[in-house]
């Protein structure tokens, strides 16, 4: 396969850097399709971390490019500040590309991402507050800027001055200070001159990669279950991270997508608020979450815990076509007695194995579980599928029963070397 996607299939945080990681290594070009610094990645190798939110894992190899798409949002300053880091860390920034037709992220958008949520009090979203959603309203209601309009002084003095007409008001309206256009215009113009070396018409770029067969990875940002259309809305991000946004986002043909590796957590995790149905509370839930240092890696919010839910992976493989999984965190389960995971839901009496249109139902939805045995063997050396202790084998056959997708690969560790790989979807 030339073209390979790496989709996370829950609600965000399923470890999809590290399998981004290990497969950038073997990609010529690495893709972020949507979202901004609302995500975070991080990346273990050489003993040492590496947090990344807004550019691709592919930094992390030579020669790799590392493309920043058109359906992204991105803040300038969070960006130029990212490549400092990682320039610094001795990272080769040059080949970075951010699309011209990507929505810029300004200071005003997290004043308005706070205020909102402010205001929705007892109902909050549960953002990270990185503006995420009013960017994206910008661009939906043609009132936003694009990363090509700050390199073109015309442009953007007209478009923020339109911009900062309808912002303004907004603002007011939340009796917040306004946005003087004379000194972000003046700001714009400097960060312009540093984001100019950066910019292209990355559209054409993917294209000219895709015509030539030139091996690809796409990295998604959140999960499925956070899919503006797909996902628990309104608890959900304001993008689209399934596959089937990626020829949009990227400007390429829409049967470019060949391959989409399902990120699966090998129990489930969720920040922010909205319906989770196989929750787990207490010490358990405390347990799991110290094992697996679930804390969100851009707000550090305690990360919600819960068993695995198959209709859930189901839900994403059935829209974006998922053709294998890779299961992560499979060793921070060692030592539970008994691991529980939801193959159904009840609901009025009937068996339900698909996600409702309405929070409403999906409140209403009660787990039903089966339980299979867990192992005490430490397994995070394991090499290979064989290698694993017997009812880990069998854990992992339940998710191929259960969803008609195969494991593609599995993870027993954070760090490079603890990724145990049965299929790999860019040696096709
Ligand atoms: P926003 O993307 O900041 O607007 O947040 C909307 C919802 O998506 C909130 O529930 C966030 O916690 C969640 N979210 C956004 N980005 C991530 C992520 O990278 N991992 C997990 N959850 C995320």
């Amino acid at each position: 396969m030339k073209r390979v996607v790496v989709e996370g299939s829950q609600w965000g945080d399923e470890g999809k850097g590290k399998i981004t990681d290990y497969l950038s290594e073997k990609a010529k070009v690495v893709v972020r399709f949507q979202g901004g610094n609302n995500a975070g990645h991080t990346i273990v190798f050489g003993g040492k971390k590496y947090a990344l939110r807004l550019i691709p894992s592919g930094i992390f190899h030579k020669n790799t490019v590392c493309v920043l798409a058109s359906g992204m949002v991105i803040s300038p300053a969070a960006f130029l500040e990212e490549v400092d880091v990682l320039k610094k860390a001795g990272f080769d920034t040059s080949k970075i590309m951010v699309s011209d037709r990507a929505s810029v992220l300004f200071d005003y958008h997290k004043t308005l991402d706070g205020a909102n949520e402010a205001q929705l009090k007892g109902a909050k979203i549960g953002t990270t507050g990185r503006g995420i959603g009013p960017c994206y309203t910008d661009k939906a209601s043609r009132v936003g800027l694009r990363m090509g309009d700050l390199i073109n002084k015309t442009s953007l003095q007209k478009r923020l001055k339109s911009a900062l007409e309808f912002k303004n008001r907004e603002l007011r309206s939340f009796n917040l200070p306004e946005v003087d256009f004379n000194s972000l215009y003046k700001e714009c113009l400097k960060l312009g001159e540093k984001l100019k070396p950066f910019i292209a018409n990355t559209a054409i770029y993917l294209q000219e990669q895709v015509k030539k067969g030139t091996k690809i990875l796409f990295e998604g940002a959140q999960g499925a279950m956070l899919c503006l259309t797909y996902g628990t809305y309104p608890y959900v991000t304001s993008s689209s991270p399934m596959a089937n946004s990626i020829p949009l986002s990227c400007g390429i043909p829409t049967n470019s997508v060949e391959y989409v590796l399902g990120i699966a957590k090998a129990y489930t995790t969720r920040v922010g608020e909205g319906p989770f149905p196989t929750e787990l509370f207490g010490d358990f839930a405390d347990e799991l979450r110290e094992r697996g240092h679930e804390y969100g890696t851009v707000t550090k919010r305690p990360r919600r815990i819960g068993w695995l839910d198959l209709n859930v992976l189901n839900h994403a493989a059935g829209i974006s076509g998922i053709n294998g999984w890779a299961v992560t965190l499979l060793d921070v389960l060692t030592g539970v007695d008994e691991i529980k995971v939801c193959t159904k839901y009840t609901f009025e009496g009937k068996d339900v194995t698909t996600i409702p249109a309405t929070l409403e139902e999906y409140e209403q939805y009660k787990p039903h579980y089966i339980t299979l045995k867990g192992w005490k063997e430490d397994i995070s050396k394991v090499k290979s599928f064989e290698e694993l202790p017997k009812n880990a084998q069998t854990y992992l056959k339940t998710i191929e029963k259960y969803t008609k997708v195969p494991i593609a690969m599995f993870s027993v560790g954070p760090d490079r070397t603890q990724t145990v790989v049965l299929h790999d979807p860019f040696a096709d």
